[in-house]
């Protein structure tokens, strides 16, 4: 077996290498356009914010305060946190930049890594990256179906079917105390059948049993009140008024009456969207599986919880690496991969030091092309540029060198003809062309 090298990287952690970098491209390309469309703006905020941001505004008792925050003390005695998530860097710097003042709606996006001490398994890692879209000085439900649209559109326009869409209503400060108590009343008698973390979730934060993923804890959820059925006047008007909003612009949701998401923040709103791919199993069994790659929802007390104003807000982040995955299984990038139709062969040092010259022409010409400047065998190279799959070989040789001639040599047929040095460039757009 091959020796372990000694520094490996962290674990839950990985290297995003050149042949994985066009599909983050494709997702950031694709987020620049919508975001400009839709008015965004783009925002940049530190990737360490003071600890105590997220202990209030994610929530003390969530998972990611409680066990995947990763907190460092500087040597000036800060206690930082790596950001977990963005909401809550971004509420900071709308609040310490003076945006209320800004006309409103604010709306900012961004994207980048965050980082939760997760159990590392398939789609959760303890680096990942976001993009994450936010909306700020905004009450109506028209914004939160539009969040949802936008999210479904960026994830269309990269070439994804079969999303679902689920939506859910965890009330406001006026339902929220009522509904728990309704939940409490009936978790209680049936806390033996839960498990640990969710028997001490019924004391203190109740809601977040319904998020267990436990399958005891599933169960005695699928028969839980429902908070659809206890929301206020105003929280019941917002949600009809999103399902107009969403049956308006023909989205495909479904209305999930226990979706909570796992951060405190939320009032009114929640939504998450998942991609369904059906895999076949052995003996021809398949199987649907599920994969999470946006949530979200609406936040009105977030802004004021973290020092500014009362600011209704809404936004929702989806995982760039569970989109990538998927990307890669279902081959949605293949063919947009840019691939160069052109080698550059080289023999001697001449050659190779008139090469540098040529290539850097080629490039400002917008010709892609590639080289193995480090070979000087014309076979190896020749070789190389079959693997490639080039159009094109271009040879520079001593002889060329001296008529201030290149090769142009065609690979699929083997056709080869001599053009002078100052029309390689015209020669080949025509070529390319074709
Ligand atoms: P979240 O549900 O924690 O929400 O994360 C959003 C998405 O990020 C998830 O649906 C998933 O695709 C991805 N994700 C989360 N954790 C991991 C992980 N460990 N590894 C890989 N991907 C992961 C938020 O973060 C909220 N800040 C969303 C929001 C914005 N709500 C309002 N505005």
């Amino acid at each position: 077996m091959a020796k372990r090298p000694k520094f490996q990287r962290p674990t839950g952690m990985k290297d995003i290498l050149p042949e994985e970098q066009p599909y983050f491209e494709k997702i950031y390309r694709t987020v620049d356009d919508i975001a400009r469309f839709y008015g965004f703006g783009k925002i940049d905020t530190p990737m360490v914010e003071d600890s105590e941001l997220y202990e209030r505004g994610t929530g003390q008792s969530t998972d990611i305060v409680e066990k995947q925050m990763y907190t460092i003390k500087t040597k000036g005695g800060d206690v930082l946190a790596m950001r977990p998530e963005f909401t809550p860097g971004i509420v900071r710097a709308f609040n310490e930049n003076g945006m209320l003042n800004l006309p409103q709606p604010v709306k900012l996006y961004t994207y980048g890594p965050l980082f939760r001490y997760e159990h590392p398994q398939a789609g959760r890692f303890r680096q990942f990256n976001q993009v994450d879209f936010e909306v700020f000085g905004e009450e109506s439900a028209a914004i939160d179906a539009q969040i949802i649209q936008i999210f479904y559109a960026f994830l269309r326009d990269l070439k994804f079917s079969h999303l679902i869409i689920e939506v859910n209503s965890i009330g406001d400060a006026q339902c929220r105390p009522y509904y728990k108590k309704v939940l409490v009343n009936y978790l209680r008698p049936r806390q033996n059948s839960l498990c640990a973390d969710c028997r001490r979730r019924i004391r203190e934060n109740p809601l977040r049993v319904l998020d267990c993923k436990e399958e005891k804890c599933q169960r005695v959820k699928a028969q839980a009140p429902q908070f659809l059925d206890h929301l206020c006047d105003s929280c019941k008007t917002h949600f009809k008024s999103l399902l107009e909003f969403l049956d308006e612009i023909d989205l495909p949701y479904h209305l999930d009456p226990y979706l909570v998401r796992g951060l405190d923040y939320y009032t009114k709103t929640v939504f998450e969207i998942f991609s369904e791919s059906t895999v076949e199993q052995k003996e021809g069994e398949e199987t649907v599986t599920r994969s999470a790659l946006v949530g979200g929802g609406r936040y009105d007390n977030l802004v004021r919880l973290l020092g500014g104003k009362d600011v209704p807000a809404m936004g929702g982040a989806a995982g760039v690496e569970r989109i990538v995955a998927l990307m890669k299984e279902k081959g949605f990038l293949g063919a947009e991969i840019p691939v160069p139709k052109v080698f550059l062969a080289q023999l001697g040092d001449l050659p190779k030091k008139k090469s540098l010259k040529l290539l850097e022409e080629l490039r400002r010409a917008k010709i892609s092309i590639t080289e193995s400047l480090g070979r000087d065998s014309l076979r190896t190279q020749l070789a190389r540029a079959d693997k490639l799959e080039v159009e094109y070989t271009l040879i520079l040789g001593q002889r060329e060198m001296l008529d201030e001639t290149i090769v142009i040599r065609k690979m699929d047929t083997g056709e080869q003809a001599i053009v002078k040095m100052d029309k390689v460039v015209e020669e080949l757009r025509k070529r390319l062309k074709k």
